[in-house]
């Protein structure tokens, strides 16, 4: 869309016209939301601004008290510790965040409402498909079922997947899912596995490991064939051991940040945030 100059620059430039998208976590040095949206927002002509908020959970019930009145706030961005816990202070949850459990995206309606909702799953998903790797009708492994793990179970199973398998250092995690999953598609195919990628088409990591340069493998990668698509979610290093593994046999490296990029559009949507007019 053309947008007219002096708009276009206002769209540039924080006034008090300017909504808010706070990105709420703690700790928050690590977050690179507020970069990729900050920049996604002046691409599109959007006159938005995001900030982190560092809160720390004792802090919480009394922050987001505090947000029902902030007119110009679009919404909140939630990430580690808060997904769950941020579940019980706001009004409505929707979309699959009500089997997920956790939310990530907060959007304020005008009567100061709080609206959750959950785009981890559907940012991978959308990843995916932007890169042209479509999970429907593949064979998926994945490997870590915590939060992030939850959201991308789901909407995998929502996009078509020929079968999930779900591997989880602590099982019972894993097997909770599995029934939980089962419950909202009672015809899917999803088994509790070992972490052994070996006869799938995409194997995703969602474990926290990689984050750290001396982290172990999530699974064994001698166990990988050439051509399968290996999926990252961790964004706190550019390239994690994992995709220099996946590449180095042939695999199909997909790295975390394809997730996160996958969700700006989603959430741009979700928070209802339009280019500044040109008319
Ligand atoms: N790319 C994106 O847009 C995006 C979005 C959200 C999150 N993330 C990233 O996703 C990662 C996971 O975040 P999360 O919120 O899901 O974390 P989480 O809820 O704390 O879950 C951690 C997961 O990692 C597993 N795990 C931890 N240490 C392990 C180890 N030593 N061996 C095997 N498994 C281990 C846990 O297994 P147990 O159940 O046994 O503890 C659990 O499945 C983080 O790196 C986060 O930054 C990326």
């Amino acid at each position: 869309m053309a947008i007219a100059g002096e708009e276009y620059r206002q769209a540039r430039e924080i006034s008090g016209k300017t909504r808010v998208y706070a990105h709420l976590a703690h700790p928050s040095g690590h977050v690179r939301a507020p970069q990729v949206f900050n920049r996604a927002f002046r691409a599109r002509g959007i006159d938005a601004v995001t900030v982190s908020i560092d809160v720390a959970p004792d802090d919480l019930h009394a922050m987001v008290s505090g947000l029902h009145g902030w007119r110009n706030l679009a919404g909140i961005g939630v990430t580690t510790p808060h997904k769950e816990t941020i579940v019980a202070e706001v009004d409505e949850i929707v979309g699959l965040a009500r089997y997920i459990k956790a939310i990530n995206n907060i959007r304020r309606e005008q009567d100061g409402r709080l609206i959750g909702t959950n785009t981890d799953g559907a940012g991978f998903v959308a990843g995916l498909k932007g890169a042209g790797r479509d999970p429907s009708g593949r064979r998926v492994l994945l490997v870590g079922v915590g939060g992030a793990g939850r959201a991308i179970a789901f909407a995998l199973v929502e996009a078509g997947v020929a079968s999930l398998g779900l591997a989880n250092r602590t099982r019972a995690r894993a097997e909770r899912l599995a029934g939980e999953i089962e419950e909202v598609f009672s015809d899917a195919s999803v088994n509790v596995v070992q972490p052994d990628p070996a006869g799938y088409d995409l194997v995703v990591n969602a474990t926290t490991l990689g984050m750290r340069d001396d982290d172990e493998l999530p699974f064994d990668v001698d166990h990988l064939a050439g051509g399968t698509i290996v999926a990252d979610v961790v964004v706190a290093v550019p390239k994690t051991r994992l995709m220099h593994e996946a590449e180095r046999r042939g695999c199909v490296p997909h790295p975390g940040q394809l997730m996160l990029e996958g969700q700006v559009d989603q959430v741009i949507k979700y928070l209802r945030l339009e280019p500044v007019s040109n008319s």
